[in-house]
């Protein structure tokens, strides 16, 4: 089975369901083949839309991506790429950072997007986000900067992530966004219920979410943690199916189209994550997990 496709808004793009990540591809210690395998093992799950930040690997995982599909540069045009800027690491190959702190300023967006591209040996990017939101950003200038990048070609689309209804709202007013890259799992419910969810469903624009297993916490023995796995791997409406497909069912089942977003280094959980997507979970089973999650009933 592949993964669907699905497009994120009106104006676009169209993306894999599912959705890889590689914030954590530094940390698996492999060669560029061994990161070559892992990224035709994707494409070959139909899953071709890779999920980066200038940020990933302090700064070394869009590079280590790069260096792989330099290996077979052909591939590029089988996948859309994303990335993200805007959060500045104190690391030892940025010396120029005394603090950790945000940055939208006009400079920094263009600088770090055209850096993205340099490391991961492509031409343009299918999506930058700005990471998170910054209590100094200026709307205006923000969108200033995607209208360079993207006069420029070098940016397709634009999105936003970590953003609140009403930040979404001031940049969406100055530029048109196509996401908000949110965390939501069954163990983090909070943007089902502050109006995030919500407001993607009105605007029809598809949420991408981000640590579906809650960053691999889900299989952790802490009590809420087994009580929440219990529950997803005794739902009859998907034949009691796996935690890990069941979380990603439980995802799928959200009418706001999530995307979820897998970091998981093994071809096997991603692959369990897309056939989740056939599957069809039913309200009753849906409330279970969230029953478990919240550790009451609903009111
Ligand atoms: N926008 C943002 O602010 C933001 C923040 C965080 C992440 N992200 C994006 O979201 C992506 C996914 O986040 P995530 O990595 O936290 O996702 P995740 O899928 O929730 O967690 C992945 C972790 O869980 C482990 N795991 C998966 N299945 C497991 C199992 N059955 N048993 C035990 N451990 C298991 C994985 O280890 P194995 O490799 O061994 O499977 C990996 O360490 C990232 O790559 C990044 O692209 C975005």
């Amino acid at each position: 089975m592949l993964s669907p496709r699905i497009k994120l808004s009106k104006l676009g793009p169209q993306f894999s369901r599912i959705v890889a990540g590689a914030w954590r591809m530094a940390d698996w210690g492999w060669t560029p083949q061994q990161r070559l395998a892992w990224i035709k093992g994707c494409l070959e799950l139909g899953v071709t839309t890779f999920d980066h930040a200038d940020i990933y690997g302090g700064y070394q995982a869009e590079e280590q991506f790069g260096e792989a599909l330099a290996l077979e540069p052909g591939l590029r045009q089988h996948m859309q790429l994303v990335s993200k800027t805007g959060i500045a690491l104190v690391t030892p190959n940025r010396p120029e950072h005394r603090i950790q702190h945000y940055n939208t300023s006009r400079q920094h967006i263009v600088v770090s997007a055209e850096r993205s591209l340099r490391n991961l040996h492509s031409d343009h990017l299918d999506l930058l986000l700005i990471h998170r939101p910054s209590p100094l950003m200026d709307a205006d200038e923000i969108a200033e900067a995607f209208h360079a990048l993207h006069q420029a070609g070098k940016v397709r689309h634009f999105g936003v992530s970590n953003f609140t209804p009403r930040q979404f709202e001031l940049v969406n007013s100055r530029f048109p966004l196509v996401t908000n890259q949110v965390e939501v799992s069954p163990l983090f419910l909070d943007t089902l219920h502050d109006g995030t969810l919500d407001q993607m469903q009105q605007l029809g624009i598809a949420p991408m979410a981000w640590s579906p297993l809650s960053g691999g916490r889900l299989f952790s023995d802490g009590a809420r943690e087994t009580r929440v796995r219990e529950a997803l791997s005794q739902l009859p409406s998907i034949g009691n199916a796996p935690a890990d497909e069941a979380a990603y069912a439980w995802l799928l089942r959200h009418p706001a189209r999530l995307l979820p977003i897998t970091g998981s280094s093994r071809l096997d959980v991603i692959r369990k994550a897309v056939s989740a997507c056939s599957l069809q979970m039913d309200e009753q089973d849906w409330f279970s997990v969230w029953v478990a999650a919240t550790g009451h009933a609903v009111p």
